[in-house]
């Protein structure tokens, strides 16, 4: 069985894809430095439950420390390295832009270091919805120009794409650059919409609409995101002859086995039905307080999700109540809420 690599497992994603690799044998190494950006406890208790299982070893790392991830990688001989740790957060990057410099870019080109360095099979990371910033035609495809990031995350993330591109054609390196539309789920993240309404309804406190509401999101339940990684893990991308051996609507580089790959329902949901869902699994109304639109925000992502499809024949399908149901079971017990 393949020996994976992944950081970032005592995050949201990185926990739940490592979940499911060891479910099917994968033998898997995680690195996390637990950064304190939200709840440390959180995240030791992923890595805890991970740790249960045989196949998984981790060590507390941060990106930013090549010699130490070199000797790991070196170690543990991954045949694949799925990156997904990052300094994550679109509005935090606007307080603390310089922990997306470091763990994003510095980080990022680290990864990409070692994975040259021991010559996986296969380079996966983590990009985001957010590049498609200020881009109006939708869904968003990958194939669309994406130059217009409206925050500084977009932006770490754009450049990781671009970074990647050359690392992929110049040492021959299979890359797939993921990109995610807002993942919710069990295990979430303190500082994403749903964990925050959840946690104030039932606090009783109101919950903070911006746009008036107006805002539509592509929400994506995590356990969709992570059997897409894990299909993507075999459709090692191949340097085409020549360009027109790429079919239309793939994102495979002409010059590189590098390609990008939206994963989201590819299901325009509004803002306010997602909190209608949320009263009605909860059995409670929600204080409303309507905001402005923030600074760097997007009104609507929404994602084609079809090259997803042609790769791996999956297509992410989790109707947002049954998850949002899911992630309030989950939250109920954890906190005893
Ligand atoms: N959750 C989403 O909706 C979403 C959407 C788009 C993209 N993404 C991307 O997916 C990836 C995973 O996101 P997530 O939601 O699981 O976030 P998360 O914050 O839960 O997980 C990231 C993990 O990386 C670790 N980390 C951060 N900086 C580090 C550093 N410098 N060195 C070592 N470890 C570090 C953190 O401790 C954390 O456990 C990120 O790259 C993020 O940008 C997430």
């Amino acid at each position: 069985m393949k020996r994976v690599l992944i950081t970032g497992t005592a995050g949201f994603i990185g926990y739940h894809l490592a979940k499911l690799l060891l479910a099917e044998g994968y033998v898997v190494h995680g690195v996390d430095a637990m950064t304190d950006y939200y709840d440390v406890s959180l995240k030791r208790r992923r890595h805890q439950m991970l740790l249960q299982s045989q196949g998984f070893t981790a060590t507390e790392c941060w990106l930013e420390d090549l010699n130490r991830l070199s000797k790991i990688a070196r170690e543990f001989e991954p045949q694949v390295i799925v990156h997904l740790a990052a300094q994550a957060g679109v509005r935090y990057s606007l307080e603390n832009p310089r922990a997306y410099l470091d763990s994003n870019i510095v980080g990022t080109f680290n990864i990409m270091e070692i994975a040259r360095e021991v010559q996986v099979e296969h380079l996966l990371m983590a990009s985001t919805s957010s590049v498609y910033g200020a881009n109006e035609d939708m869904p968003f495809s990958e194939t669309d120009k994406c130059d217009t990031p409206l925050t500084f995350y977009a932006a770490t993330k754009k450049a990781n794409e671009s970074m990647a591109h050359s690392y992929a054609h110049l040492w021959n390196l299979p890359t797939t650059m993921f990109r995610f539309f807002t993942v919710y789920g069990p295990w979430g993240r303190p500082d994403l919409a749903l964990f925050k309404f959840v946690d104030a309804m039932l606090d009783g406190r109101p919950i903070d609409i911006y746009n008036h509401g107006d805002m539509y999101r592509d929400f994506t339940y995590v356990e969709d995101l992570v059997r897409g990684i894990r299909l993507l893990i075999d459709a090692v991308p191949v340097r085409p002859e020549s360009s027109e051996d790429i079919e239309d609507g793939d994102s495979l580089s002409p010059a590189a086995p590098y390609r990008i790959v939206n994963i989201g329902n590819s299901e325009k949901v509004k803002l306010l039905d997602f909190i209608d869902a949320i009263e009605d699994a909860l059995g409670i109304e929600a204080k409303r307080n309507y905001m402005e639109m923030q600074k760097g925000d997007v009104p609507a992502t929404w994602a084609d999700a079809s090259l997803l499809k042609r790769l791996t024949g999956y297509q992410p399908q989790t109707d947002v109540r049954a998850g949002i149901d899911r992630f309030v079971a989950w939250f109920r017990d954890y906190y005893g809420k």
